[in-house]
């Protein structure tokens, strides 16, 4: 599917080729893509502005049957997401136009400033995650992805960048995998399913596979995960995914927040947010797909994710608020509001995650809060750790995937919010201010002696419009970052 490809472009005939050119610097230092862009800039209407785009139809210095210039804008904005988001572009140009194949010059990075690894990683991302479409329930297929992507290199490329390419099609396939689930509906992933659709992925790639029933959970008295559950016609259930990588150290785990809809419970949400609320399992699909990858990329790591899954719902068996349930940990939580849910099937997934399995260290991922998203945006996650390097880490890692995260505080003086008079915690905080932060702090509880993480995704986990190279609903936010992390884990 990519290639990293070296061609004669004289002489191959490809049908179309996408070249990025910038406002106010040559980037290309191949003397045919040299030619073809000093053409493209002779014309009045195209002066490489930012998502300026003109095409010619066989230019005479080359066999192209057609080129497409894309205006990248001035040098000092280029970085690897302009890249990312040109080749994203690129394709969704190429599908809308009925292409079956596309061939993306990159650019020369000692001319635009970005290591060659970077830059080609980025482009091939930004291609590959733009040429998923998800159209399982359109009965005409209007638009059909690229069979093949080739980025354009100067020599045939060497050591890791060779490796590049499958690496890519590995880490942003699971990318792919995780934003189909987000954007099942409802009705088609109550968490059983899930947990079959997710285990079935999983055993195909190699990791072991676990899957409790509710029974199992009761047995293990997850308190707070089944009082979520309770209101639902569908059962809940939790997965538990391993990747034996090798080595003898502890394992890292990641823990990711599966609620198969959120509709607030007695606490019932109100009209907007409802539709969206299917993917609020977004922070489960995130971690089963990056063990997926994990296992494909055959990090040296012991890997486990651990999955909780729970649809939540308003009957006459949901919990109510003011109900208090024995968590798996043995403290009590009185459950001021049933739409806090998240955090109370968190809870009994960390504990059980660090009573089981001894981990080296923990990352929670999940749609957690609103108030994330009214701190930080759309556009970023929100990061809580004890540990500082753990967050920086995490941060960096978001950094260089462009699935931005922000450092967050993990306050002691706040934990006062979440007294309640009759049990050991309240799932409800006191003031309505600083919510993301209260959430955190009370996963926090939950956990002992581990170093842990926790990444409010809430906010770019799911989004209702398309961007360079994601399609409305589920942004697989996440599976990136959590492997980049993996990955550079020393
Ligand atoms: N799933 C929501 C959080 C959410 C909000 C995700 C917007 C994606 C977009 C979560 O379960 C929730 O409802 N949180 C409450 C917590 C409150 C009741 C303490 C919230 O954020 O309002
Ligand atoms: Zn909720
Ligand atoms: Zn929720």
């Amino acid at each position: 599917m990519l290639h990293l490809s070296t061609i004669d472009l004289k002489r191959q005939k490809v049908n179309i080729l996408f070249i990025p050119v910038c406002e106010d610097r040559s980037i290309h230092s191949d003397a045919v893509l040299a030619a073809l862009v000093k053409r493209a800039l002779a014309l009045e209407e195209f002066k490489g502005k930012k998502d300026q785009e003109v095409i010619l139809y066989q230019p005479p210095e080359c066999a192209a049957a057609r080129v497409v210039f894309k205006g990248v804008g001035k040098a000092e904005t280029l970085n690897a997401e302009t890249l990312r988001q040109m080749a994203g572009r690129s394709v969704k140009r190429a599908i809308q136009m009925g292409m079956t194949r596309l061939w993306l010059a990159a650019p020369d990075p000692a001319a635009c400033g970005i290591e060659a690894a970077e830059g080609l990683k980025a482009m091939m991302e930004g291609s590959f995650l733009s040429n998923h479409l998800f159209d399982r329930y359109k009965e005409r297929q209007e638009k059909k992805p690229l069979g093949r992507i080739d980025v354009l290199v100067p020599a045939k490329p060497a050591g890791h960048v060779r490796r590049l390419p499958a690496e890519v099609e590995t880490v942003c396939g699971a990318t792919v995998l995780a934003r189909e689930w987000v954007n099942l509906p409802s009705n088609e992933k109550p968490p059983e399913a899930l947990a079959q659709i997710i285990a079935v992925e999983a055993r195909a790639h190699g990791l072991a596979v676990e899957v409790f029933a509710e029974k199992q959970l009761q047995q293990k008295k997850m308190g707070a995960l089944l009082a979520v559950g309770a209101g639902s016609a569908h059962r809940p259930a939790m997965v538990v995914l391993r990747h034996t990588g090798g080595d003898r150290r502890p394992p890292v785990v990641l823990v990711g927040k599966g609620v198969t809809f959120d509709s607030g419970g007695i606490n019932l949400k109100t009209g907007d947010s409802l539709p969206d609320m299917k993917g609020d399992m977004a922070g489960a699909a995130a971690v089963a797909a990056a063990l997926i990858a994990a296992a494909g990329l055959k990090l040296k790591r012991r890997l486990i994710g651990v999955i909780p899954l729970v649809e939540n719902m308003v009957s006459g068996s949901s919990t109510r608020p003011g109900d208090i349930v024995r968590t798996f940990s043995g403290k009590t939580v009185e459950i001021g509001n049933t739409d806090a849910e998240g955090r109370l099937i968190l809870i009994d997934a960390l504990a059980y995650a660090e009573w089981r399995f001894k981990p080296e260290v923990m990352v929670d991922m999940a749609t957690l809060t609103g108030a994330c998203v009214v701190a930080l945006g759309e556009r970023f996650a929100g990061v809580f750790a004890g540990d500082e390097r753990l967050q920086s880490d995490l941060v960096a890692s978001g950094r260089r995937t462009h699935e931005r995260c922000w450092p967050l505080p993990l306050p002691e003086d706040y934990k006062e919010l979440l007294k309640s008079s009759y049990a050991d915690i309240n799932n409800m905080p006191s003031s309505r201010y600083g919510g993301a932060i209260s959430a955190a702090l009370f996963l926090s509880e939950f956990v002992g002696k581990t170093r842990w993480a926790h990444i409010d995704i809430a906010g770019p986990a799911f989004h209702k419009k398309e961007d360079a190279y994601c399609g409305p609903g589920g942004t697989g936010f996440g599976v990136r970052l959590l492997l980049d992390w993996l990955m550079n884990l020393a």
